[in-house]
């Protein structure tokens, strides 16, 4: 499997949750139309508008949801942003989150708070009932992941997004991690907006993912830019193509999807977290929580410095894992992608083992 993907063979790579990995087949297409585009430019963009129908048409089918609701972006980051510098909020709104919510997420919404007088409320917990807690008349979004980055918890959305509706607040899921890590129905799950990342767990190449939208909302959302396109359609939030980007990322993607349902393994995936589980556990790193139906999961690390242990893992045991402090708690994220086996996990928790016994004994 590692042979299907370009990844450094001299490197052990745990960090699929952040940038994912690109295997040689999709990456093959991608070139593909990236030398398309330098062939004939402008042949290229006069058949865009078909091609990236045929993109739309494929996620639409793999995510349980309509073409038309499916707005191709390059990043989560850039879907939820606008999405919220969209929303008519003003002094005295709330915007609901979690307290599991990623950086540049929580970023994006003090952005559009300290712009628009509305104040973020972080909801503690992580049951649907918790969060809704947070909850008032004056609540006019809610945002939440998914699959949460800090925490790597599946959190209860399909519910969350029930009680939003029921109260008339607008539902956002951040699900960056969800695509190609679980089986999505989107018109199921019925978000008013989900955004998903194509190039995390779906192996798409980079600056590939989706804005999802509920027909009632798209009229309420403006482009981050407004170009060429503008006015014509009532919903354009993507700029799809008109202006000038390399689409090849986006043109890709039915390639990512054809090769995660061949060999994404995503019962293997859980099952080899399973081990790793146990394996961190009996070297002494405790999951940080109860096992979940997904591939990614956290384990506790003693007190030290995050950074500095993520920099040691790399440069002195050429192992890829972020460690992060949440709420203080410092703690290893392993991502179980299709190339990683059991071995890698040992190696993490000799590494690991090594880097503590030696804090330990230096104190
Ligand atoms: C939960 C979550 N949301 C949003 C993002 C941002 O994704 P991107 O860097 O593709 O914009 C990430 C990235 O790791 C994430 O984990």
């Amino acid at each position: 499997m590692t042979d299907l993907f370009l990844l450094d063979p001299d490197l052990t790579h745990l960090n699929h949750g952040a940038f994912g990995a690109c295997p040689r087949p999709v990456f093959d297409v991608y070139q593909r139309w990236q030398r398309e585009l330098e062939r004939s430019p402008s042949g290229m963009f006069d058949r865009l508008d078909d091609e990236l129908a045929v993109v739309r048409r494929a996620l639409a089918a793999y995510l349980g949801a309509q073409p038309e609701g499916i707005a191709l972006v390059l990043n989560a980051t850039v879907a939820l942003n606008t999405v919220l510098r969209s929303l008519r909020i003003g002094p005295g709104d709330e915007l609901l989150t979690t307290e599991h919510e990623y950086g540049a997420i929580r970023n994006a919404l003090s952005f559009v708070a300290g712009r628009t007088g509305a104040r973020v409320v972080v909801a503690r917990g992580t049951t649907a009932e918790e969060i809704w807690a947070g909850a008032t008349a004056r609540t006019r979004a809610l945002v939440v992941s998914h699959i949460s980055s800090p925490t790597a918890l599946l959190l209860p959305v399909e519910r969350l997004c029930a009680l939003a509706r029921d109260a008339g607040v607008l539902s956002v899921v951040d699900g960056a991690h969800g695509p190609g890590q679980l089986d999505l129905d989107l018109d199921a799950l019925g978000a008013d907006v989900y955004v998903g990342n194509c190039h995390k767990w779906l192996c798409a190449p980079k600056a590939a993912a989706f804005l999802h939208t509920r027909r009632e909302v798209r009229p309420l959302l403006d482009p981050l830019a407004a170009g060429w396109g503008w006015g014509e359609t009532a919903y354009e939030p993507s700029q799809d193509w008109r202006s000038a980007r390399d689409p090849s990322a986006y043109l890709s993607v039915p390639a990512a999807i054809d090769f995660v349902t061949a060999h994404g393994r995503q019962a293997e995936c859980r099952d080899l977290l399973r081990g790793a589980r146990t394996l961190m556990a009996d070297a002494g790193f405790a999951p940080f929580a109860d096992e979940q139906p997904i591939q990614m999961a956290y384990f506790l690390l003693p007190a030290c410095d995050p950074a500095a242990v993520t920099r040691l893992l790399r440069s002195e045991f050429a192992i890829d894992a972020p460690v992060r402090a949440w709420n203080t708690q410092p703690m290893v994220r392993i991502s179980i992608a299709p190339y990683v086996r059991l071995d890698d996990i040992q190696r993490l928790a000799e590494a690991l083992t090594t880097i503590f016994s030696t804090v330990r004994a230096s104190r």
